[in-house]
């Protein structure tokens, strides 16, 4: 075993040790509205979606070296809105590019020849291709020395024709394939997806009625379906 002990590794091995072993870790490729009126985007895989009740989605955004804010969180704060573009791989080159830390004044979306939309409820713009976008408003930002951590509620999701079922209930496998990041500059796209049920006889376990035994494979693989 190799033990770490992390109240004394320096911040930058945490930071290699936690994103190599959490992840896949999702994208989002966050659009806000800058002080002079135009669109800012930059990937944020310190991001995930925590509730439903109410919906939040939360992001952890570091400060640059010199300890100022990205724009991101400068937006965020003084808007107090964002949008959450998710990322396939159509996106993937985009959202690089949207990761280089430009100046304050650079429209990244344009930069990287993103097409965009206006959000509907929130005053920011979304990417017109990404699989779903979430307009959200700030409801609190928990800051630390270096990071700030924002909830955002989700008010409207946009959902690109193709993702959803006829019946607009679940994202169809073979079109709705995220990717997502991994350690360093490494990175993974879901598309080979499976499916894993509890056995038929969890109810029973529930129940206490039986218990499973030991070791036994309940697995049973299949081929991805809309869930
Ligand atoms: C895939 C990916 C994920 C990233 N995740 C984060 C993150 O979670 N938090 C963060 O502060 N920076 C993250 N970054 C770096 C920012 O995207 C980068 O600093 C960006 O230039 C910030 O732009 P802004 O100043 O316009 O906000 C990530 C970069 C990439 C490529």
């Amino acid at each position: 075993m190799m033990e770490f002990d992390f109240t004394r590794l320096p911040a930058p091995d945490r930071y290699r040790l936690l994103t190599n072993f959490v992840g896949p870790r999702p994208i989002a490729l966050v659009t806000t509205r800058s002080e002079a009126g135009h669109d800012n985007a930059a990937p944020m895989s310190f991001f995930n979606v925590f509730s439903q009740e109410p919906p939040i989605v939360i992001l952890g955004v570091q400060t640059r070296a010199d300890g100022a804010e990205k724009d991101t969180a400068v937006n965020i704060r003084r808007t107090g809105q964002f949008c959450v573009n998710m990322v396939d791989m159509e996106l993937a080159e985009a959202m690089i590019l949207c990761g280089i830390n430009f100046a304050r004044d650079i429209d990244e979306p344009a930069l990287a020849g993103l097409e965009m939309r206006d959000c509907r409820r929130i005053d920011a713009r979304f990417v017109r291709r990404s699989p779903c976008a979430m307009e959200c408003r700030v409801d609190r930002i928990i800051d630390f020395p270096r990071r700030a951590i924002i909830l955002g509620e989700v008010v409207e999701m946009t959902v690109r024709d193709d993702c959803l079922d006829a019946q607009g209930r679940y994202v169809d496998p073979s079109v709705y394939q995220p990717i997502a990041r991994l350690h360093a500059d490494n990175y993974i796209v879901a598309d080979r997806q499976f499916v894993l049920r509890p056995p038929p006889q969890a109810k029973a376990w529930e129940a206490g009625l039986d218990l499973p035994v030991a070791g036994r494979g309940v697995m049973e693989l299949q081929p991805p379906e809309g869930a």
